[in-house]
């Protein structure tokens, strides 16, 4: 049993460790978020928005900017570790650094795109898709340009893909309620 427990915790632990970039990335667009829209306020051949208001360049480059900062000290921390106290910890790439955070904030915006092309308005809520679009997005991008490094923290390992899938929804729900009480976020979502 106690087994298990240390387990499930080690699991918990290195799946919101290989995320870090991307989770620093998704949120820190919230904070930088502002000014002019990726989509400069044009329209798509329906009518709508191409991105909407919700998806603004200030977002977009503070929020990879901060997931890439993140992942950067991470490489320097693994390697103080190693060389300080012998300790191994998993590092990512720098590869992996850009891509998880670029990637987190392109699989946003992809979404938002489909999200006005179907009507919804910005900020309505599409269930799970609001919560997993930047996973999906860091996914694909790290795999394409990192295929080495994602194959073998995530493809190898299908208990941390599982641990991110369910993980992630959670603490999503729980920062945006905190950045909707401090009046960051206008929907608690
Ligand atoms: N944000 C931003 N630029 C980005 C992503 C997010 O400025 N590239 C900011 C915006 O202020 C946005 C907030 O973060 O309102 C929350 O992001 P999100 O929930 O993804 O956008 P929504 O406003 O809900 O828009 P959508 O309906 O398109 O998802
Ligand atoms: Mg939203």
């Amino acid at each position: 049993m106690f087994e298990i427990i240390i387990y499930f915790f080690g699991t918990v632990i290195l799946a919101m460790w290989l995320m870090l970039p991307a989770y620093i990335a998704n949120p820190m667009a919230v904070v930088f978020g502002g000014g002019k829209p990726i989509d400069m306020g044009r329209k798509w051949y329906d009518g709508q928005r191409v991105f909407g208001d919700g998806k603004t360049i200030r977002g977009l480059i503070g929020g990879t900017a901060c997931g890439i900062v993140s992942g950067i000290i991470q490489i320097y921390a693994v390697s103080y570790a190693a060389s300080e106290f012998n300790i191994s910890i998993v590092a990512p790439t720098l590869t992996a650094v850009i891509t998880l955070s670029f990637g987190a904030l392109l699989g946003d915006l992809i979404k938002s795109f489909f999200k006005r092309r179907i009507g919804f308005v910005r900020g309505a809520e599409l269930p799970l898709i609001d919560q997993l679009d930047f996973v999906a997005g860091a996914w694909l991008l790290t795999y394409i340009f990192d295929p080495v490094w994602f194959t073998e923290y995530f493809i190898s390992s299908p208990w941390i893909i599982v641990t991110v899938l369910i993980l992630t929804p959670i603490l999503h729900r729980l920062t945006n309620i905190f950045g909707y009480n401090i009046k960051l976020k206008k929907e608690p979502w």
